[in-house]
């Protein structure tokens, strides 16, 4: 018997790197994932077919496999999962591009052994043991990512509490371009996080303000009124470049985007590099994509809610 799990990547609506910092922020799963395949084995072992790289452990785990391994021996120890493992990583979500990778292998990873231990995974649970993974990957993350990986859908999210799951109006399509700039988020962390010891008070009032802006966001898509959504992400792009989080390759593409049929456009996650978002005026998501498809790496359409982590076997 084989055991899968598939758990999906994500986007930043509003609210990356505040929420760090405690504030809210708002978030959706979306059409790329992770597949993880747990199977009994004679020892503990890894293969990522994307990295091409395999760990056998405790003898032989490559740097890059070390958060999952950790994170798996974790998950056997809370199941008391006597077995030996072999875990399969497989993913269409790039790494390094700000659309939750490293979430969607580790909770896919934490599904999949929950699968072949024959217990229903508890979504909070996932996240939880995912984390272990996370911080090592990640530094200091707040675990919004391994919390839409999770849970799926559209989250209102802040860090240490259970996420609010929101009831879209209807379904929203954003248009996620990719750089082709690969950075890591520890790095954007600590640099964005720099600006709380040289202007504290206006980075507290800032966070605070990003809550406000997230939840009016997430009322926004509960209603449906995406003009106002696409104002806030326009907002939030021009902030988080003064932080430091964006680049002229991004801005680039935020301003290719608003040229056409488009309510507003932002980088989403740790930025630096990665992807912008776009939010297309109703039916131009076609106009959209084809502007940012000319000047990134890739580019595609999310629509959204996509369901969380799910389990089988066969
Ligand atoms: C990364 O997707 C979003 C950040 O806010 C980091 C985090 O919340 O863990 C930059």
């Amino acid at each position: 018997m084989r055991f899968f799990a598939r758990a999906p990547g994500k986007v930043i609506i509003t609210g990356e790197h505040f929420v760090v910092h405690d504030s809210y922020a708002l978030a959706g799963a979306i059409n790329r994932a992770a597949t993880v395949e747990a199977r009994a084995n004679d020892s503990m072992e890894i293969f990522s077919r994307n990295l091409a790289l395999t760990a056998s452990y405790p003898r032989k785990i490559p740097s890059s496999l070390a958060p999952i391994a950790e994170a798996a021996a974790a998950t056997l120890d809370f199941l008391s999962l006597k077995k030996k493992v072999k875990l399969v990583i497989d993913s269409d979500i790039p790494a390094g591009s700000g659309l939750g990778s490293s979430s969607a292998v580790a909770v896919a990873s934490v599904a999949a052994i929950f699968a072949l231990a024959g217990e229903e995974p508890v979504k909070q649970k996932l996240v939880e043991l995912a984390m272990i993974s996370e911080r090592m990957v990640h530094g200091n993350p707040s675990g919004i990512d391994p919390s839409v990986s999770s849970y799926g859908g559209v989250l209102l999210f802040r860090k240490g509490k259970a996420p609010d799951l929101l009831r879209l109006g209807r379904p929203v399509e954003f248009v996620v371009a990719y750089s082709g700039i690969v950075r890591k988020t520890s790095r954007l962390i600590k640099k964005v996080s720099s600006m709380k010891e040289t202007l504290p008070n206006l980075f507290k009032a800032l966070a605070s303000s990003s809550t406000t802006l997230s939840k009016i966001a997430a009322s926004s898509l509960t209603s449906g009124d995406l003009q106002t959504l696409g104002s806030i992400l326009n907002f939030y792009h021009m902030i988080l470049g003064r932080l430091g989080a964006s680049s002229k390759v991004l801005d680039s593409m935020v301003e290719a985007a608003l040229s056409e049929r488009c309510l507003g456009a932002k980088l989403t996650g740790a930025g630096g590099g990665g992807c912008v978002i776009a939010l297309p005026e109703p039916s131009a998501s076609t106009n959209v994509l084809s502007n940012l498809s000319k000047i990134s790496k890739e580019a595609f359409v999310a629509r959204l809610p996509v369901e969380g982590v799910r389990i089988w076997q066969k």
